[in-house]
């Protein structure tokens, strides 16, 4: 028997039994006659001690251990005569009396505590390691207890888990596919799925009613912090139902694994807001509606008075920053950099103090009276003691800047407090997306959404004003996920791929299947998505989802532990009918 408790176990109600534990050695203090050992495990940390009565073998054994060695112990639980309130198992110790080193250890190329001295990229190269210190793996634990908590709440409301295929054709839903070249089919390629879509539809075809599946989904993407190339989904699909139908069915989702996992109680009921509005007030279909600073539009009182960029463009959008007109020149002309930074490509920031005394301060003084800037607080809402901060061009473009610009700014002031989760149903997306690069249009969702009735009139006439019967899940400016009722009528469907630029003859190869399957008796449906990691990262209160992920891929979508992805050897290559170029 390797150990009779863990090493988070012990209790001052153990004092007195004799005990076996296993683990690794965290910390080894020599005092010559007097040893200590931390050995740690997977659930908590215990001091052991060897004194001037300790056999002096053992003793021997336990001046000789290094940082990370698996050992077994034995010996007694005792009271610990200097108590560490910091750990569950501080008020006590095992006095040793028989050590074994189960294995060695190389010294670990960083600490193994809470506070590491690894750099990232030595940690992701030694993963393992890192996954033994405790903040990363209480991350693990997390996602462990949502994905539990999720199958609970599903079950329950009768969702069957199915697995749906990996190595599938290739989908278009928005992202490229990584593929994968078959053997047996010689110049042909699977995809990897961007996520079941088709299959979940299918499954509503064959009757299955709910399904569920938290499953990996692979997009070969560029990276960011909450984009990994393979990342895990809580997918789902119902059939016979409406947009409320699933509104409520995955609100009930989410309030369960906030409540079960966190014990937080969100709202009783999501706030919604529809995809219009949210790119109005906030410029993003993701807002974070933790803090307000909401856009201001102050084309109406800021144009015509011979300041060429604002008349020349298209939008004037500003923030109110309040409190922040104590802003020093030196902090503004930071926002201005910050603002001017190819990541958020502004030429420029304009800015209003209105000071404690009631007076304007701005960059664009020459061009504005003090009444004229007066009409851009009044607004604005501003009070005095408030900053004004002013973006100006093609209204997509400034909406977008001034989002970024909104969110840094709640950063900057503590506004985005990470233990306080706001969800918002974003609704009545757009259905289409129009690409000025390829020159058509794009699904904002995927092709299988389908219009609102109440505008499917515009389908022939104004296409990019169709709305879909399409809704995302955003929390605190992530999007956590996202769905639609699906169209469930061949005609329809062909008519969607016909706006999207497929020929009849594109379409019928790619999705020939599902276009047959809806003539045979294809339910109304509908359904959705959440990404896992995300959904995860943003209840431990990060916006990254790396640390939520065993072994995650860095930006450049490498696996640096296990160096992937790496060349294949000629032999593989002929195998497969492939040539390099
Ligand atoms: P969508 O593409 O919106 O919808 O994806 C659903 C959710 O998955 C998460 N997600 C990601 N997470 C990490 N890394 C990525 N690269 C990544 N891409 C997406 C997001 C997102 O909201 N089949 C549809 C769903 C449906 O219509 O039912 C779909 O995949 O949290």
């Amino acid at each position: 028997m390797y150990r009779t408790h863990t090493c988070g176990e012990l209790r001052p109600e153990n004092i007195g039994t004799k005990v076996t534990l296993s683990g690794w050695v965290q910390t080894i203090r020599d005092k010559g006659t007097l040893v200590w050992v931390d050995i740690r495990d997977r659930y908590g940390i215990t001091q052991v001690v060897a004194e001037s009565d300790t056999a002096e073998d053992v003793m021997a054994i336990l001046k000789s251990l290094g940082r990370e060695f698996v050992i077994q112990v034995t010996g007694t639980v005792s009271e610990r005569s200097a108590s560490n309130p910091n750990i569950p198992t501080g008020e006590i110790e095992i006095k040793v009396e028989a050590v074994k080193v189960l294995n060695a250890s190389l010294t670990p190329p960083f600490t193994i505590e809470d506070q590491t001295d690894g750099g990232e990229e030595l940690r992701a190269q030694y993963r393992y390691l890192d996954l033994r210190r405790k903040p990363v793996l209480d991350k693990l634990r997390l996602r462990n207890k949502v994905s539990l908590e999720t199958r609970k709440y599903l079950d329950s409301q009768d969702f069957l888990d199915v697995e749906t295929p990996v190595l599938i054709k290739s989908t278009p839903e928005g992202a490229r596919d990584f593929v994968v070249p078959s053997r047996m089919n010689g110049g042909q390629f699977y995809a990897l799925p961007q996520s079941p879509q088709t299959f979940k539809q299918l499954l509503m075809v064959s009757g299955f009613d709910r399904y569920y599946q938290i499953v990996k989904c692979f997009r070969d993407e560029d990276l960011r912090a909450d984009r990994q190339p393979e990342f895990t989904q809580i997918d789902c699909e119902m059939a016979f139902v409406e947009q409320e139908d699933i509104l409520n069915t995955f609100e009930g989702l989410i309030q369960h694994l906030f409540k079960a996992v966190l014990n937080v109680d969100l709202d009783e009921k999501f706030p919604r807001m529809t995809y219009a509005e949210a790119m109005k007030r906030y410029g993003s279909d993701k807002p974070d509606i933790r803090f307000g600073m909401e856009f201001v539009d102050l084309s109406s009182v800021a144009k015509g008075n011979g300041f060429a960029i604002f008349d020349d463009s298209e939008a004037v959008l500003a923030i109110n920053a309040e409190q922040c007109a104590v802003y020093t020149r030196k902090q503004l002309d930071e926002l201005t950099d910050w603002v001017r930074r190819p990541q958020i490509g502004c030429k420029g920031l304009i800015y209003l103090r209105y000071t404690e005394d009631g007076t304007f301060k701005s960059s664009v003084d020459k061009f504005y009276s003090s009444e004229d800037l007066a009409k851009w607080a009044d607004a604005a809402n501003a009070k005095p003691g408030d900053l004004i901060l002013v973006l100006s061009g093609d209204v997509e473009k400034t909406r977008k800047q001034l989002n970024e610009l909104r969110l840094h700014m709640g950063n900057e002031l503590g506004l985005r407090n990470p233990k306080v989760f706001k969800p918002l149903w974003v609704l009545d997306f757009p259905l289409l997306e129009w690409d000025e690069e390829s020159k058509r249009f794009h699904a904002m969702h995927h092709p299988f959404t389908s219009p609102k009735p109440e505008d499917e009139h515009l389908l022939n006439t104004d296409p990019g004003k169709v709305r879909a019967n399409a809704y995302d899940l955003a929390m605190n400016g992530v999007e956590l996920g996202g769905g639609s009722i699906r169209i469930h009528d061949r005609g329809v469907q062909s008519r969607m791929f016909d706006l999207l630029g497929f020929t009849k003859e594109e379409a019928e190869a790619q999705f020939g299947f599902l276009m047959s399957a809806f003539e045979y008796g294809a339910p109304p449906h509908g359904g959705l998505a959440f990404g896992l990691d995300r959904l995860v990262a943003t209840m431990g209160g990060s916006e990254s989802i790396r640390d939520y992920i065993a072994f995650p891929k860095n930006n450049s979508g490498r696996d640096v532990m296990i160096d992937a992805p790496s060349p294949l050897s000629d032999d593989q290559l002929k195998e497969l009918s492939i040539k390099l170029i």
